[in-house]
């Protein structure tokens, strides 16, 4: 049966990254990938149109699509919003409306960008690591949050960190199963020593472990894991962490590979139905340009073909006509250093198509 694919473009560089990725899935439409592709609106472009991020009527589509492509949300125009109707609320409603709660963010050193990193070659060559994040509960979801003046006049903010069991339990279960595939070595990331709630997490991690008796398990403090990360993040394979600290440790880890503009995400429900996107931004200060790079947002569609549509072989094909754009020695901008070819958005693009 044909898939549908939501395509939902955003802010900033998201159409025109997303339309290299799409140009990708073309070519793979002839070469029998079912799918059909619509389009739809997100985040400041759908508040310009409807006044809201995320329409009712997108998200119903969003919901009956089986894979959606994201670009980015997010830019200055829209930054003095009301929070409620700001783009990144788009992002977080789709997210907790399909319940896509678990968010693998892969961090891939590619050994033709070995010198964009700034770590030393050392520490980082090969680097291959996987970060689970939780996606649609803790501290970004739980209530009560607010802001709210105090009887003397002064403003008291304030959001809550709350997991259930049942949710720590499923983010759990999808990393352990990664893990399982990978090399089974897998690091809980939490701060057991002083949040009650992630003492919890500890505990619901343990227990799901013992399922899982080949899966060498570790804990650790996110303060000492993000130190780990930096200082020598090969210890690592996969890692599981809650809603925040997987933002922020998934931004260090992105970092250690030099190239934010490369890593892809996958965002998944329960049944393998996913949002994909790259890890970067909508990088309001280059849109428009034609210069931002289009390789996160087409090793989202691999991850797409790998993770939603059951199409590994695409999957590896399409991640190799990257490797070899990158052998020919095409960088855009973010990638670019002496004595390679710089190209823009579209030329990566079209190298790509090529390549494939
Ligand atoms: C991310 C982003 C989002 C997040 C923002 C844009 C809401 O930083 O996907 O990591 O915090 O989850
Ligand atoms: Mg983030």
């Amino acid at each position: 049966m044909t898939k549908k694919i939501l395509v939902l473009a955003g802010d900033g560089i998201g159409p025109e990254i997303v339309t290299e990725a799409v140009k990708v899935i073309e070519v793979l439409k002839k070469d029998g990938l079912d799918v059909s592709l619509e389009d739809g609106l997100i985040g400041g472009a759908s508040t310009d149109a409807y006044g809201e991020p995320l329409t009712e009527a997108t998200l119903k589509q969003a919901k009956s699509a089986d894979a959606i492509l994201l670009g980015a949300v997010g830019g200055p125009k829209w930054e003095s919003l009301d929070i409620a109707i700001r783009p990144e609320k788009g992002l977080l409603k789709i997210r907790a409306g399909l319940e896509l709660f678990s968010n693998l963010r892969p961090a891939i050193l590619y050994p033709q960008l070995a010198d964009a990193s700034t770590l030393k070659p050392e520490v980082v060559s090969g680097l291959d690591l996987m970060i689970v994040r939780e996606l649609t509960g803790g501290i970004y979801f739980g209530q009560p949050r607010g802001v709210e003046t105090m009887e003397n006049g002064e403003r008291r903010g304030f959001n809550t960190l709350v997991y259930t069991e049942s949710e720590v339990e499923r983010i759990a279960r999808s990393a352990f199963e990664i893990a399982m595939k990978r090399s089974k070595k897998l690091c809980s990331v939490d701060k057991a020593n002083v949040l009650e709630c992630t003492e919890m997490w500890r505990e619901v991690v343990e227990s799901v472990a013992k399922d899982y008796p080949e899966v060498e398990v570790s804990h650790m403090y996110v303060d000492n894991a993000a130190m780990q990360l930096v200082r020598a993040p090969k210890q690592f394979d996969v890692m599981v962490t809650t809603n925040m600290f997987g933002d922020i440790l998934s931004d260090a880890a992105a970092m250690l590979t030099g190239s934010i503009g490369m890593l892809p995400s996958a965002s998944l429900d329960a049944n393998g139905k996913g949002m994909y996107e790259p890890i970067h931004g909508s990088a309001p200060d280059i849109a428009g340009q034609g210069v931002a790079n289009p390789l996160a947002t087409i090793l989202s569609v691999a991850m797409m073909l790998r993770y939603t549509l059951n199409e590994a072989a695409m999957a590896d094909r399409v991640e190799k006509a990257v490797e070899k754009v990158l052998d020919q020695g095409l960088r855009t901008a973010d990638i670019y250093s002496e004595g390679t070819t710089k190209v823009g958005t579209k030329e990566m693009g079209d190298a790509v198509v090529a390549a494939l």
